[in-house]
């Protein structure tokens, strides 16, 4: 196990009507005028929005609104609530909705207390100063309501890129797992495969000896495969979404990630896919895991297979790993098509003929240098190759 340090203050209320205490938490962590953010309108119709707005009344708290965060959050509306927060003296910035609303926050957050352009801290810098940020969480997918990051797509030239710092950490997180009822079954299986994505870019590592966290891992795909089909089944079962709620939180804040290198080539892949076709991160996370795993378990085929036999049930064959090791990402593939995800680029509604323009961006954009690094370093052909494996 490598050298860790692992910091996750974020406060955690989970269960039932928590979020009609958002109004005390924002309170205890020093709001008083708060930046309410949301997307594109789904916790408006569910009641959502006005119960949060009643409990912040009820603290006697002031707030200011900003709706309209699309899914792949867009660095516009980013500008539009920094200044919206400088012209109000906003001090709380509270997220109702998803990963998309969570990380638009974030930005908002880090950009108004920012000299400069916020998109600096999307070009690398990192984040060290931002407004408090609460979330009100209604879809279990991103992790973003306990992680340090943000993700953020530039509509000039639809570049799609991260920013990292724990001054974006929530200070809060309510997590209601009824709130997630209401989604539709393609969400809800977009973001099961996210959550089950952020655990394999941290199974694929290059560490040895790494067994509690590939145990938790292990443990934690094991509850999606068991649950994700459970509340496809039936969107109103409450203990499966609950389970697969905390799942979702466990698996990005990295508790299964210390002390081990890790991935993140699909994820990296991924994003051209969603910056360019605006699909949802999680199906084209589908339809790109598969092939990359199939490209690069050769570097390490015992961790295939052993994921393969001990998540996927699959016979350990001693004389083949490879073997066992491919049936294991079948599986997996075969899982994420059976819960509603596209298989390839033509369910996706991604094209062949834009693979060049994919390649290019994910290893030349922002000055990379050819490459992509994680359990294996990538080149431009390697990239191509894998794109055309999804076709
Ligand atoms: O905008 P509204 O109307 O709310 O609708 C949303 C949106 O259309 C809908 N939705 C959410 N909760 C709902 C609901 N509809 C009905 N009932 C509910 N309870 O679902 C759609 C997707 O929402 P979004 O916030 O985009 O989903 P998700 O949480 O999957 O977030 C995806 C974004 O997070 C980024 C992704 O790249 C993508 O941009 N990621 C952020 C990470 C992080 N910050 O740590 C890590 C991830 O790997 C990921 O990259
Ligand atoms: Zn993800």
């Amino acid at each position: 196990m490598e050298n860790f340090t692992f910091y996750s203050p974020t406060f955690f209320a989970f269960g039932k009507d928590t979020e009609n205490q958002a109004g005390e938490y924002v309170k205890r962590f020093g709001g008083t005028k708060v930046l309410i953010h949301y997307g594109g309108g789904s916790v408006i119709r569910s009641g959502l929005l006005d119960r949060v707005k009643a409990s912040i009344e009820r603290e006697g708290l002031s707030y200011v609104e900003l709706g309209g965060v699309k899914p792949n959050p867009r660095s516009g509306l980013v500008y539009e609530g920094i200044d919206l927060c400088k012209k109000e003296g906003v001090d709380f910035i509270l997220a109702v909705g998803g990963g998309s609303t969570i990380d638009s926050s974030k930005a908002i957050a880090a950009g108004t207390i920012y000299d400069g352009d916020f998109w600096d801290f999307y070009q690398g810098k990192r984040i060290e100063n931002a407004l408090p940020v609460g979330t009100i969480l209604t879809i279990a997918a991103a992790g973003s309501e306990g992680s340090p990051d943000s993700v953020i797509t530039k509509e000039e030239g639809m570049l799609k890129r991260g920013a990292s710092g724990d001054a974006i950490r929530p200070k809060f997180s309510i997590l209601n797992p009824a709130l997630t009822q209401t989604l539709p079954a393609y969400q809800t299986a977009s973001g099961a495969t996210d959550i089950m994505a952020h655990l394999y870019e941290r199974y694929l590592t290059n560490s040895k000896d790494v067994e509690v966290t590939d145990r938790l891992i292990e443990a934690l795909l094991l509850t999606m495969k068991h649950e994700t089909p459970r509340v496809i089944a039936d969107p109103d079962n409450y203990e499966a979404r609950a389970n697969i709620m905390w799942a979702g939180m466990m698996a990005h804040n990295n508790s299964c990630g210390v002390g081990r290198s890790q991935d993140w080539n699909s994820h990296n892949i991924e994003h051209e896919l969603s910056a360019l076709y605006d699909c949802a991160h999680g199906a084209g996370l589908a339809v790109t895991m598969p092939a990359v795993f199939k490209y690069v378990m050769n570097h390490d085929v015992m961790r295939f297979a052993k994921v393969a036999v001990r998540v996927w049930g699959c016979q350990m064959d001693f004389d083949h790993p490879e073997v066992t090791a491919l049936e294991g990402i079948e599986a997996f593939r075969n899982f994420l098509i059976s819960i509603g995800m596209p298989k390839n680029f033509e369910e996706l509604g991604a094209k062949k003929e834009d693979i060049p323009k994919l390649v290019e961006v994910l290893c030349r954009g922002d000055g990379r240098d050819g490459t992509i690094s994680g359990f294996v370093t990538l080149d431009e052909d390697d990239c191509t190759m894998i794109y055309e494996m999804m076709v």
